[in-house]
């Protein structure tokens, strides 16, 4: 290689490879990055039918950007241009808008409107040696018209523990393949899924996105949503395009269900609580020796014993009995303590008398 060069680019050549061959480096454990500009080989010598003169690694091609990824419908400039003498006619070879070849060492190709989905722009220049081209990889995206987010499956109440499949429809986007959606209960990600249409045509479509969840009387409104996302890569928007679906909120019906303990334990003078609860609320009776009964807000001990409610809800009727023993009140504790704390006092005071 050295010795076909040009007699400057042969004093470098040599230069380096003595400076690569010293001895010295072998034993130093890093040579430190040299601060010199870095020196390209030779060009290669114009002789007539050498292999290596074609193709692309003698191609002196440079695009300016050299990836582009635009909206649908809005303008685009890429400059071509060849670094070398030599090298024309220059030219654009492309489905849109092709400019004419030039003897220039640089040429503009500028579209007022992208309308081309699969559109593939090369640039190509003719030396004595051949042609060389080069691609510009072109992405064209849009963001989805419409994202929407529905229940399917059985239609009729949902049912706590029931599963139901969340369906998320991502209308007209492209491309496909750089298409991300994500479910979401509330501001939880629940799911995030990737299209495995293969389209190369790069045309918008449409997707549909599932995603399965057993519902639970804490989703009883509860908002679901989904977000469809471009990610178009470092060359794409600065913000990736990002649409988002409406909320639903399922109703879920569950109950009757005992919400207090089966033995419960109340203080005297309290109040005996116990809830049935559901969606929609049932209607609760309570029992006490097969009379029906209010349960008592001050209760004493007279109300212990056996207490059954009788719920009515949506789903159902249940019966749920529970157990009530009533302690003794905290109040007379207190005002024991109370006594002895003022015996204490006064003993005190007639010690200091
Ligand atoms: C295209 O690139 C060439 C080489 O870098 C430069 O000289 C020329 O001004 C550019 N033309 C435009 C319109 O940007
Ligand atoms: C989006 O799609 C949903 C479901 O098909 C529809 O109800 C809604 O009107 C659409 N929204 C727009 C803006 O087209
Ligand atoms: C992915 O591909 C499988 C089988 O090829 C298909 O059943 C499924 O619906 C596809 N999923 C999406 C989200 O398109
Ligand atoms: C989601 O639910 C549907 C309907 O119950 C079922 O056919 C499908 O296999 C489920 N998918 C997954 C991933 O569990
Ligand atoms: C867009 O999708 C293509 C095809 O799947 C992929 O090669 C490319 O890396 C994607 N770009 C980004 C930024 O994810
Ligand atoms: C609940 O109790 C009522 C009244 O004792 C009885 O008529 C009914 O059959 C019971 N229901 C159940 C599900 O045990």
């Amino acid at each position: 290689m050295c010795a076909s060069g040009r007699p400057i680019a042969l004093l470098l050549c040599c230069l380096i490879s003595s400076a690569t061959s010293s001895p010295v480096s072998i034993f130093t454990p890093a040579p430190p990055p040299s601060p010199s500009p870095t020196i390209l080989p030779p060009p290669p010598s114009p002789s007539p039918g050498d292999p290596e003169t074609t193709g692309e690694v003698g191609c002196p091609l440079t695009l300016s950007p050299s990836t582009l990824v635009v909206r649908f419908g809005d303008p685009v400039t890429a400059n071509c241009s060849v670094s070398r003498i030599g090298f024309s006619p220059l030219g654009w070879v492309v489905s849109l808008a092709a400019p004419e070849a030039t003897t220039d060492r640089f040429q503009v190709w500028r579209v007022d409107r992208m309308t081309d989905w699969s559109i593939r722009p090369t640039c190509y220049a003719l030396s004595e040696q051949g042609q060389c081209d080069i691609h510009l990889p072109l992405t064209v995206y849009k963001p989805p018209d419409n994202v929407s987010i529905s229940f399917v499956g059985p239609t009729g109440p949902m049912l706590e523990g029931q599963q139901c499949t969340l369906q998320c429809t991502v209308e007209d986007v492209a491309p496909v393949e750089n298409l991300t959606v994500t479910f979401y209960r509330g501001r939880t990600a629940l799911s995030q899924q990737q299209s495995n249409i293969s389209n190369t045509e790069k045309k918008p479509v449409t997707d549909i996105f599932s995603f399965n969840i057993t519902l639970s009387k804490e989703d009883d409104g509860v908002q679901y949503w989904c977000e469809a996302k471009l990610e178009l890569g470092p060359d794409g928007p600065q913000r990736p395009p990002v649409v988002t679906s409406q909320n639903i909120s399922p109703t879920v019906y569950f109950g009757p269900q005992l919400v207090c303990p089966t033995k419960l334990q109340v203080r005297e003078g309290e109040g005996l609580r116990c809830e049935v609860t559901g969606n929609p609320q049932p209607s609760v009776t309570w029992f006490r020796d097969g009379q029906v009964v209010v349960l008592p807000t001050h209760s004493s001990r007279k109300d212990a014993g056996k207490y059954t409610a009788f719920a009515e809800g949506l789903l159902g009727q249940k019966n749920f009995t529970v157990e009530v023993e009533v302690l003794p009140g905290s109040g007379t504790t207190n005002s024991c303590n109370e006594h002895f704390l003022l015996a204490v006092l006064l003993i005190q005071m007639i010690n200091w008398l």
